[in-house]
């Protein structure tokens, strides 16, 4: 049982400390945890995550040019000049494998830097649900859950992750003396648990996808426990 398991509603909503020596399972349904999610299950070497495209070239020039890929999106599109955006349909094995990702994203990678101080931060995501909670439920740290959000506000898609995690967790009952964020999360989850995807369809951040072409990545995103892996960050980078 995670008893005190506080659950954030953004990627800026917590304080450093606030994640200081605890577990925390960083989500971003969609994309940014689900296409981490996917490269590395087809073989890419790590992912490194960054707040900012100042951030992404300092890290390329310290790696050989042939031994990575700069990743990442704004607004939901590619950055020009990158080799890859933030759909997970474009980090397949052929490409990715062996490679070192820098990625950048609208807000999942900023909130998985703000984490850096966390004893360890792991990647949650519908895509591997059960493994994400069975990690955790084997971890006697105290733990948080960061919701990615949009742009310093709530996502429907991510808190409903996290309440599914938390009802993986507690069972059928949340305590009574839970964080309210935790509790917010399990209700969601409670009401929405026989229609994930079409609840996800109906977010604010499916409908920015859906404009831009991208409506097949919600439903792979919705996907559960389609690859059962564990991203954590290991100085700096994501590994499984
Ligand atoms: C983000 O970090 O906000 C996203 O993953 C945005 C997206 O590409 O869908």
């Amino acid at each position: 049982m995670k008893e005190k398991t506080d659950v954030y509603i953004s990627g800026s909503s917590f304080t450093e400390d606030e994640v200081k020596n605890k577990t925390v399972i960083v989500i971003d349904v969609l994309r940014a945890g689900s296409s981490i999610l996917t490269a590395l299950n087809n073989g890419a070497k790590g992912i490194i995550p960054v707040s900012d495209m100042a951030e992404a070239s300092e890290m390329a020039q310290n790696l050989d040019s042939a031994s990575y890929l700069l990743c990442g999106e704004k607004n939901g599109i590619k950055i020009d000049g990158y080799h890859l955006g933030n759909s997970p349909f474009e980090y397949e094995e052929k490409t990715v494998k062996a490679k070192t990702l820098i990625l950048k994203t609208t807000n999942g990678t900023k909130a998985i830097d703000r984490c850096s101080g966390a004893e360890r931060v792991l990647i949650g995501s519908f895509l591997n649900l059960s493994k994400v909670a069975e990690e955790v439920s084997n971890d006697d740290n105290e733990m948080v859950i960061i919701c990615s959000g949009w742009r310093q506000r709530l996502s429907l898609e991510d808190m409903l992750c996290a309440g599914a995690i938390l009802h993986r967790l507690n069972g059928k009952k949340i305590p009574a003396d839970a964080p309210d964020g935790a509790k917010v999360a399990y209700s969601l989850y409670e009401k929405y648990a026989s229609s994930i995807l079409s609840t996800v369809r109906r977010s604010n951040h499916a409908a920015r996808l859906v404009s831009l072409g991208f409506e097949k990545d919600i439903d792979y995103c919705c996907e559960i426990d389609r690859i059962p892996i564990i991203p954590e960050l290991k100085d700096g980078m994501l590994k499984i």
